[in-house]
């Protein structure tokens, strides 16, 4: 069966039917995938998979190195007891519990945010892997941060190009975890970063936002107030929904996201029905 692409929205996304993950993809072949990927504005959604773990890292790994992999930056300490146990490349997001503990992260972005972008060189591709899902709830919405720019007035676009802003972990623990288990060495220095507020993409070349309220705590050089004005607009102005996709989840469904162009949410609206899902997460570039 032929790879077909088709869109899944005016602003983002695209699903990929005709190919079976858990096989090897050959170079050409996944050489299509990764140019559908960037030519979808950064989502790619595969339905239909069964992926066990192996699988679901040999397939990531094509796509560069995983945060938790052999010799690579694990992600922050304080999400270590939600990694899979034999492949800590695998994060693992679940609102059930099991002899007393929990399956996964619950509640796991239920903010904006692109995957840890308080670290120095924050996430590329976030790949998840939806393994139980609720009949109803559970979405999680994607905003395009390259739309989003693009629609800025250029005297604004012209204000942010020398910006820098300062994305912190502490800020994240602080206000978006329901249950504050947080580990102290993540409040230090290798969670904390800062990066210009406009990025260019490594491999499109298109500038987009690289801002996000649940992770970016200031604007370098400005007063709190002005900061928190400004970054109050770019939020506003970034998830409006015409730079929105929201994605209904089926079981199977694999979903690879770009942290450099998008930002994401998962709205936690499903209560104690069952939702499982592993994720694992591509070791991007240092913004530039
Ligand atoms: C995340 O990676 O932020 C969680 C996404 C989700 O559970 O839908």
């Amino acid at each position: 069966m032929a790879m077909t692409v088709n869109p899944l929205s005016p602003v983002l996304g695209a699903e990929v039917t005709g190919l079976d993950l858990s096989r090897p993809l050959g170079e050409n072949l996944f050489g299509e995938v990764r140019q559908s990927w960037l030519e979808a504005g950064g989502l790619l959604v595969f339905p239909g998979q069964s992926l066990n773990t192996a699988q679901h890292i040999e397939f990531s790994s094509r796509f560069g190195p995983l945060f938790g992999a052999p010799g690579e930056t694990p992600l922050q300490e304080t999400v270590s007891r939600y990694l899979h146990p034999d492949h800590p490349e695998i994060y693992r997001v679940s609102n059930q519990v099991k002899d007393g503990e929990p399956l996964g992260r619950a509640r796991a972005g239920t903010y904006w945010h692109s995957d840890v972008s308080f670290k120095e060189r924050p996430a590329a591709a976030s790949i998840l892997h939806a393994i139980e899902v609720p009949a109803a709830g559970g979405d999680t919405l994607f905003a395009n941060m390259t739309a989003a720019y693009e629609a800025l007035s250029e005297a604004m676009k012209e204000m942010l190009a020398p910006l820098s802003a300062v994305h912190d972990f502490a800020q994240t623990a602080a206000t978006q975890f329901a249950e504050p288990i947080v580990v102290e060495n993540d409040l230090k220095g290798a969670n904390r970063a800062v990066h210009p507020v406009v990025r260019t993409h490594p491999e499109t070349g298109r500038k987009g936002l690289y801002v996000n309220p649940g992770m970016t705590v200031r604007l370098e050089g400005f007063e709190a107030g002005e900061s928190e004005a400004l970054l109050g607009f770019l939020f506003g102005h970034a998830t409006q929904h015409r730079f929105i996709y929201r994605h209904r989840w089926r079981q199977g469904d694999v979903v690879i996201w770009d942290n450099r162009s998008l930002i994401h949410y998962a709205v936690c609206d499903y209560g104690d029905r069952p939702r499982y899902m592993e994720r694992t997460t591509g070791i991007g570039d240092r913004p530039v």
